[in-house]
């Protein structure tokens, strides 16, 4: 990477002695805090304030047009000035600075604009030479940035969380995705990340499912594909139970008749207390209360279940780049964690007897909130008390500072109440710690043969629809070395990017047309403009091969001048802080809404910018450029979970 000594060494030759630094500001990581603290130290200059005071004012922008930085003369919050004089006062003060153009004055606000040369050379070296870094500072996670030794801070993200013989539907794969984005971004800022998976595989639903493999399991099929064949058997099973249900009720109508009558009802009192005797529900039952309490062979079916489970999860994760740190589940919440839980609700007063079962009565605090049951009458646990059993396990065994929960927004009063619970029982400093990140519905979200159940056949149809659309060019498919494996990665690269692209909170409608569509802002275009970055460097080299050995942070940059470049060179420069925004927002759109930005001021760029034919600096200070947007386009696909293609 590039040191605070390159940094001073570059800035001496543009005619500044000194490192522009405010004081938590990373100038050999982030071009764009050499430049707040540049202005910031010229404006304090004239208007005598300290520039401490000036650096959080001063903001980027939303469009270059309006310079790279803006200040808005109020938020100087000086008193007793009329602004807009005031703004042009500090304009016509202002001196004559090595790294920016002279302030535009615009109302009540001073854009500044960064000079291209300077920019360049300070912009360039740092993405050439920080690679895969550049964007990043890691001492975001440290837990002291003036103390490394006193470590980093730790996260755990929790995601995805499918339940185990159930469909993986768009709630689990938004919540994969999003999951995925939240913790790259941490790990990529310096902090300790803890992947986790909390499964649903817990109830007396798996007391079904047990039940449901004795009568249509199959061990064959079971270790061939045993989350598809344990849906089959719990859906079986289910209707089984179903049917049950229904003897039950027409029983019981013909009870009401047989009474009516005034004839004995005996017989079929009998054969409803035999229909319930031998039914899945009472199997299931009496299952699952072998489970809870521990008996070997109930437990070791279930745990097969689930071991397996967890062996295809992880095949269809790590397509998606994703793997875990942690799988647990509301079957690995300890009795004795819920059982301090419930002794801490119930001596703080905070949960109440009612009618034999447990409940929180929340509306004390919010209306909203209502009441939530956290023990059955018969004492068993609720999706509820395992989460709140389970706050205080994490907590013990991580000792996190944050944990984020990424759960769809259906979810919101659960996690709500969850986190309220905590907060009553005394604990409102690990309550602060934890943060829902929700997310809006997918609607429509189906393969072409029918309505989908399992991520795998998503990922299946996307990625054979994107096989097709490559066949459409078959000069550039015979081109591409394995045609499987890019089709699978684009139509993933699609689906991912479709979920992406809004504000996490929006709904959006699965569109398998749009999504695949290398026209827009989707994620085969995104692939495409990587594929065609690297695709100029490679015929650089086929023109002329000893180009390949060049150190491209050596050429010379201050032939960039076209307004292409600059404006390309003023984008790569401001993706450190593309992602320090993002760790605020947290929302995947900021990251990918830049990359599209600059996707295109790259397409945009090279009929006007060529690399090959031209004069060989020229074609070395351009190549250079295409190599760093490459490098950002890469860095910011990657934190997004995309694989970035180099052919396609
Ligand atoms: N398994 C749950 C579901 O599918 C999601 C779990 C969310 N996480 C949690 N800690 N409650 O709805």
């Amino acid at each position: 990477p590039v040191s605070i000594d390159d940094i001073s060494a570059t800035l001496k030759t543009i005619g500044l002695d000194t490192v522009p630094q405010q004081p938590n500001t990373y100038p050999a990581l982030n071009p764009f805090d050499i430049y707040r603290s540049h202005v910031a130290e010229l404006v304090a200059q004239v208007i005598g304030v300290e520039a401490s005071k000036i650096y959080p004012a001063l903001q980027t922008t939303t469009k270059t047009d309006y310079g790279d930085l803006q200040l808005a003369v109020p938020a100087l919050r000086i008193k007793g000035k009329d602004m807009k004089e005031f703004t042009k006062e500090i304009a016509e003060k202002f001196p004559d600075s090595p790294l920016v153009l002279p302030p535009v004055v615009s109302g009540i606000a001073l854009q500044f604009f960064f000079k291209p040369e300077p920019l360049t050379s300070l912009v360039m070296p740092s993405v050439l030479k920080s690679g895969s870094a550049y964007g990043w500072n890691t001492n975001v996670g440290l837990r002291d940035p003036a103390d490394p030794a006193a470590g980093r801070k730790k996260i755990i993200v929790e995601f995805s969380s499918p339940n185990i013989a159930k469909p993986f539907h768009a709630g689990h794969l938004r919540s994969t995705i999003i999951g995925g984005f939240i913790a790259n971004l941490h790990e990529g800022a310096g902090w300790d990340v803890i992947r986790m998976n909390y499964l649903g595989d817990w109830g007396k639903q798996y007391g079904v499912l047990a039940i449901g493999f004795d009568l249509y399991g199959s061990e064959e099929e079971l270790v061939k594909n045993p989350i598809g064949h344990l849906y089959d058997v719990y859906v079986k099973i289910s209707k089984k139970a179903a049917e049950e249900a229904d003897l039950i009720k027409s029983i019981k109508a013909d009870i009401v008749g047989l009474q009516e009558k005034g004839e004995s009802t005996a017989e079929l009192e009998a054969r409803i207390q035999k229909v319930e005797a031998e039914g899945v529900d009472q199997a299931a039952r009496d299952y699952f209360k072998r489970m809870v309490d521990g008996e070997q062979v109930a437990l070791g079916i279930w745990k097969r279940f689930r071991d397996l489970s967890i062996e295809k999860y992880k095949q269809t994760y790590a397509r998606l780049n994703i793997r875990y740190d942690e799988y647990s589940g509301e079957s690995q919440v300890k009795d004795e964690s819920m059982d301090l839980a419930a002794k801490l609700m119930h001596e703080k007063g905070v949960s109440e007897e009612s009618d034999g079962a447990v409940i929180v009565d929340l509306t004390k605090y919010s209306k909203k909130l209502g009441k939530a049951l956290v023990k059955k009458k018969d004492g068993t646990s609720l999706y509820l008390t395992r989460d709140i059993g389970a706050i205080f396990e994490r907590l013990e065994k991580f000792k996190f500072d944050r944990m984020i929960y990424v759960v769809a927004s259906q979810q919101d009063l659960h996690l709500a109440q969850l986190f309220k619970i905590v907060e009553a029982i005394g604990r409102k400093d690990l309550a602060e710690k934890c943060q829902h990140i929700n997310f809006g519905m997918v609607m429509g979200m189906s393969t072409r043969k029918g309505t989908a159940k399992f991520l795998d056949d998503i990922l299946r149809d996307v990625g054979e629809k994107m096989h097709e659309v490559m066949r459409t060019n078959e000069k550039k498919y015979q081109q591409v070395d394995d045609p499987e494996r890019t089709a699978d990665i684009l139509g993933i690269s699609a689906v991912m990017v479709q979920d992406m692209r809004g504000k996490r909170i929006n709904h959006y409608t699965f569109d398998m047309e749009l999504m695949t569509s290398f026209e827009g802002d989707t994620g085969p275009y995104l692939q495409y403009a990587h594929a065609r970055l690297c695709s100029i460097y490679r015929k650089a080299v086929e023109a002329v091969p000893d180009v390949a050995a060049v150190d491209l942070t050596t050429v010379d940059l201050t032939l960039l001048k076209e307004p292409h470049a600059v404006d390309l060179v003023r984008q790569l420069a401001a993706f450190p802080d593309v992602i320090t925004t993002t760790l605020k927002t947290l929302e995947p759109t900021t990251v990918l809404m830049y990359l599209f930005k600059m996707a295109h001021s790259s397409s945009s760029s090279y009929m006007h910018l060529q690399v090959v034919g031209q004069e060989r600096e020229v074609m070395l200070a351009r190549l250079a450029l295409y190599v760093a947007a490459r490098r950002v386009l890469h860095n910011g696909m990657r934190l997004l979970g995309l694989d970035p293609l180099e052919r396609m």
